[in-house]
């Protein structure tokens, strides 16, 4: 609430520099652990992860590409939760995407359909993990425990089911589930949510570039009275002639009953019923939805939460629990030029249910019913949360661009709403996170290269092109990405308006101080394309209650600088700065906007870590104590093979490693030599 005062604190290490190298670079005074890497076994009798395209079996495996993550502390002997447990917990993770150049002995075998034990592997290493993981004192080093009975990866096959309101509507009926309340897994989970009675969001991003969808498959649609998805499946960027990703629906399975690898086939199958109850004509319909995991049930069946809409859903993070108001979930939809969400549980707070043991039925009550909003941001710097509800603002069955049915219609197809609705277009909206000292709400954007000089706009105000001889990336828009903050009305999280400002501009500290490095960074905290975020847990002595700010980069602009990075921040509060014109000079066009700039971070803001060579840092969370902070390494390598290899991370971390070491996707615990708190 907003009698809450923010303490001074002060960020406790010296910033580490920007670095090409291959390796994690953290602070003097810091240690680097590596806990559970692409392959690593998570059941009794799998064997130590060969790492030469040999490995089979990746659902008793660690996934790739480590993404968003939770740790749940864990009772001491027993599989209950216990939030204050820092020494033994569970590491929730999404994997996001594979580096399929490393899975495979010499690369993808050529030829027209993909090899079944190839497009296991694939699939099989995407999804989420839940793993046991302990120190022995708490001075002693983390390790996972490979025969832990809560030990559990969800895969894209692991059977899901449908809440909230459009569970067996007609859209998501398919040859696997007839009737519209069940799936298979999820995939390309990005970022994710840590709910207070101790479950896990995961997040479904890029999914729909997994499927194929054949040319003439709108015609098809149309003439079986389909004809309205075909609007849907463009907006959502399934079109027709995609091939989808890694070509797994070209699978001729041994098992000819098997339908893992046909479900990655969108297209309607000419001849057949036409409710998609033969086909999976409608299986990009069961993607796109947050889903909720109990990871304390490794027998719980994972649930599809569709009244948050659907969408590239980045992350899904809740703000503030007080008891008697409804919660806030705040999401970014990230694509170029799309928006950004909250969902209102339709039922206030209750404290109790924060130690309810039926978990899943908790996240009922709280994600199967609400209202989802979008945001609209005003050039003066309020702006409005616009309700998604069927029947108002033109959420109709009598919209001329789109004819809604019901909400289910409105959820399934959320942009459309949100388009009608006149939502604020953003420069790509990644990771939300809360700040819990004062209930505000940040959200990165990463950056936008469609963003041009003409369409800018007070919340999205820069389109430039990055100056630097770059070799990688040129860059044209919004490069380097940018961080927003808003204040609820009254701070609740209920609130329709809200204040907002520009928390940081991302860009090289090189860079026009006039129009691109705003925010006045330095070589000591300049980032570009900032990603995950997350306020951590911890206090120092004296600063009771003042969280750090983790901001995480994905960068394809700034990487011929430096390598991805980590930075920890002590935020102020919206409004603490003032307002800025901005001129934009791109493709021919100048243009000059007004926005509202935070205060200018200086040391309030440092680099903390660099990772090894083209990775992304992303998915970050700690103990209660603040003492261990876990972070992801994803895509090491990302731009070698097999033949090739660029980067050897993590087996040279703590010395050389061979040449011929294949790049793993990787967590890491980073500790305090002295054992004290993460960044203060
Ligand atoms: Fe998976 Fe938008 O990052
Ligand atoms: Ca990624
Ligand atoms: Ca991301
Ligand atoms: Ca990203």
């Amino acid at each position: 609430d907003a009698t809450v005062t923010v303490s001074p604190a002060v960020l406790g290490f010296t910033a580490v520099p920007k670095s090409l190298a291959d390796v994690v670079a953290v602070p003097d005074g810091y240690a680097v652990t590596v806990l559970y890497r692409l392959g690593d076994p998570i059941a009794s009798g799998v064997a130590a992860y060969a790492n030469n395209g040999t490995d089979t079996n990746f659902a008793q495996r660690a996934g790739d590409h480590h993404d968003g993550m939770s740790y749940f502390g864990l009772s001491a002997s027993a599989s209950t939760p216990d939030p204050t447990n820092s020494s033994r917990g569970l590491l929730v993770m999404n994997h996001e995407n594979i580096s399929e150049q490393y899975l495979h002995v010499n690369g993808v075998t050529a030829g027209s359909a993909r090899l079944e034990s190839e497009a296991i592997k694939e699939i099989e290493s995407h999804g989420v993990s839940v793993i046991e993981v302990s120190r022995t004192s708490a001075s002693g080093t983390w390790s996972y425990n490979q025969s832990s009975a809560l030990n559990r990866r969800v895969t894209p096959n692991t059977p899901v089911s449908f809440s909230g309101p459009v569970r067996g509507n007609a859209v998501l009926r398919t040859r696997y589930s007839t009737d519209g309340t069940a799936g298979r897994g999820t995939i390309n989970n990005c970022a994710n949510g840590t709910m207070p009675w101790h479950t896990y969001l995961t997040c479904e991003e890029n999914w729909a570039g997994y499927f194929r969808r054949a040319s003439g498959d709108a015609a098809l649609r149309t003439a079986g009275g389909r004809g309205k998805e075909n609007a849907s499946l463009t907006r959502y960027g399934i079109r027709e002639g995609n091939a989808g990703n890694y070509g797994w629906s070209t699978v001729v399975p041994a098992d000819t009953t098997s339908t893992i690898y046909a479900r990655w086939n969108a297209s309607v199958i000419a001849g057949t019923v036409t409710d998609g109850t033969t086909d999976f004509s409608h299986e990009p319909f069961q993607l796109g939805w947050v889903v909720e995991i109990d990871p304390f049930d490794p027998a719980s069946t994972p649930r599809k939460r569709t009244a948050l809409g659907r969408m590239n859903h980045e992350g899904c993070e809740i703000g503030r629990t007080i008891a008697g108001v409804k919660p806030a979930f705040y999401m970014g939809d990230d694509a170029q030029n799309e928006y950004l969400y909250k969902f209102v549980s339709a039922t206030p707070w209750s404290a109790a249910d924060a130690t309810a043991t039926n978990r899943l039925a908790i996240g009922d009550k709280y994600l199967d019913a609400g209202t989802l909003y979008v945001a609209k941001m005003n050039a003066d710097g309020s702006g409005q949360w616009l309700p998604l509800v069927f029947g108002q603002n033109g959420l109709t069955s009598s919209n001329a661009t789109y004819a809604f049915a019901d909400q289910a219609d409105v959820l399934v197809n959320t942009r459309l709403a949100a388009d009608i609705l006149g939502a604020t277009k953003m420069d790509r909206p990644e990771w939300t996170a809360v700040n819990p000292a004062t209930g505000e709400m940040y959200v990165t954007l990463t950056n936008n290269s469609s963003r041009t000089a003409a369409n800018v706009d007070a919340p999205n105000p820069r389109a430039y092109t990055d100056p630097k001889v770059d070799g990688r990336s040129a860059g044209n828009g919004n490069v380097n990405g940018h961080v927003i903050r808003l204040r609820e009305a009254g701070d609740t999280s209920e609130a329709t308006a809200f204040a907002w400002d520009i928390y940081a501009f991302g860009a090289g500290s090189d860079l026009s101080p006039t129009n691109i490095n705003l925010s006045g960074l330095d070589a000591t905290n300049d980032f570009s394309s900032p990603d995950g975020l997350w306020f951590g847990l911890n206090s120092n002595a004296t600063g009771q209650g003042t969280p750090v700010m983790w901001i995480e980069t994905d960068d394809g602009a700034y990487t011929d600088v430096t390598n991805c990075m980590l930075l920890a921040a002590i935020p102020g509060t919206v409004g603490d700065g003032g307002t800025r014109a901005v001129t934009s000079t791109l493709g021919g066009v100048t243009n000059t906007v007004t926005t509202r700039i935070g205060k200018a971070p200086g040391t309030t803001l440092r680099r903390f870590l660099v990772g090894p060579k083209q990775c992304e840092i992303t998915g970050i969370h700690s103990t209660p104590d603040g003492r261990s902070l876990f972070v992801n390494i994803q895509h090491p390598g990302e731009g070698g093979n097999a033949s090739a290899i660029s980067s050897n991370w993590p087996a040279n971390q703590t010395g050389t490693a061979a040449p011929t070491s294949r790049p793993r996707s990787a967590t890491i615990v980073i500790t305090r030599t002295d054992g004290g708190l993460v960044g203060l």
